[in-house]
């Protein structure tokens, strides 16, 4: 079972989607008239990665083939978390409506049709550690993450790279953390705390020493040399003061991870537990203030073979 709540995955949504490097995606929908036939989603919690990239890589088709299975891209959603993987099909449903498209449960698969592009749509429960070698790659199609890259190792990322280059996959990881925050109205405390908040992120979170804020740029030069073309950006968070949910959020799980490390005597500055606690309690009347801003930087990639 994962950390990651539905609540927390969707109070994230709306930020994902404003940050996320688009361009990279129009490159890729450009390689192919229909897009990727098929795609793997790495993590995909509640779908938010399919959500967003569904409508930019599938062109709406007026009539996909249930015979041949033509004008259909087809999705498999692979997550370790049951209760994330049975809330998809419910947000799907939800999102679909909003956008004018139709969602039909056919045997284990979920139909997409409408405005929105037609897709098959099935989730897989899989522990990405242990069943790396199960993953069923699409041959020449797309794998894709979103938040999930900076939550591996080394040499998880190493095996799965590989993987996807035989399989001929082109690749798109959005959305990875990548160690730079800046806190609006700044406080003395702060860069101690973002700096133990980096080190807790290179923890383990079930795949070995976590990359963290490295992810990125490690993904980037391990794709290079295997012979990917290779495209980033950032994909930063720009949060202001009515996102006071969202803040509130982070600024609660900066403070979790930094108390963890201080407790475990694994601390890398002269900031104590009250420290820590001020930070917060001042943080968070900035927050209830309307005066706190936030930026968050993660970085989005393309690969393509
Ligand atoms: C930060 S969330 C991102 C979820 C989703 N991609 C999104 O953008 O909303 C990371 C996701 O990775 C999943 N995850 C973490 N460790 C995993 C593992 N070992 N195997 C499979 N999924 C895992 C979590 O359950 C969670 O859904």
């Amino acid at each position: 079972m994962s950390d990651f709540s539905d609540a927390w995955l969707a109070l994230r949504e709306p930020a994902d989607n404003v940050a996320r490097a688009d361009a990279l995606v129009a490159d890729l929908a450009s390689l192919t008239k229909a897009g990727p036939s098929a795609v793997l989603d790495l993590g995909c919690g509640t779908g938010a990665n399919l959500r967003h990239l569904l409508p930019l890589l599938a062109p709406p088709v007026a009539a996909p083939s249930s015979q041949t299975g033509r004008g259909w891209q087809r999705w498999t959603c692979v997550d370790h978390d049951p209760r994330l993987l049975a809330r998809l099909p419910a947000r799907l449903s939800d999102w679909a409506a909003s956008e004018g498209s139709t969602i039909t449960q056919v045997g284990n698969t979920l139909e997409l049709t409408g405005g929105r592009g037609a897709a098959r749509i099935s989730t897989m429960q899989l522990d990405l550690m242990a069943g790396i070698d199960d993953l069923p790659l699409p041959e020449g199609g797309l794998v894709t993450a979103s938040a999930l890259l900076d939550l591996v190792s080394a040499d998880w990322l190493d095996r799965l790279l590989w993987r996807c280059r035989d399989a001929h996959c082109a690749l798109l990881f959005v959305l990875s953390y990548d160690g730079r925050c800046e806190l609006q109205p700044s406080l003395a405390e702060d860069a101690d705390v973002i700096g133990l908040v980096n080190r807790h992120q290179c923890t383990d979170k079930g795949f070995g020493p976590a990359l963290g804020p490295a992810a990125a740029g490690e993904a980037e030069a391990r794709c290079t040399a295997l012979g990917y073309k290779v495209r980033s950006a950032d994909s930063d968070w720009r949060i202001g003061a009515d996102a006071s949910a969202l803040q509130t959020a982070l600024i609660s799980g900066w403070y979790e991870a930094a108390l963890e490390l201080i407790d475990a005597g694994r601390s890398i500055s002269a900031l104590s537990r009250a420290d820590l606690q001020r930070w917060r309690t001042t943080r968070l009347a900035e927050v209830e203030a309307g005066r706190s801003r936030l930026r968050v930087g993660h970085r989005d990639l393309l690969a393509l073979p």
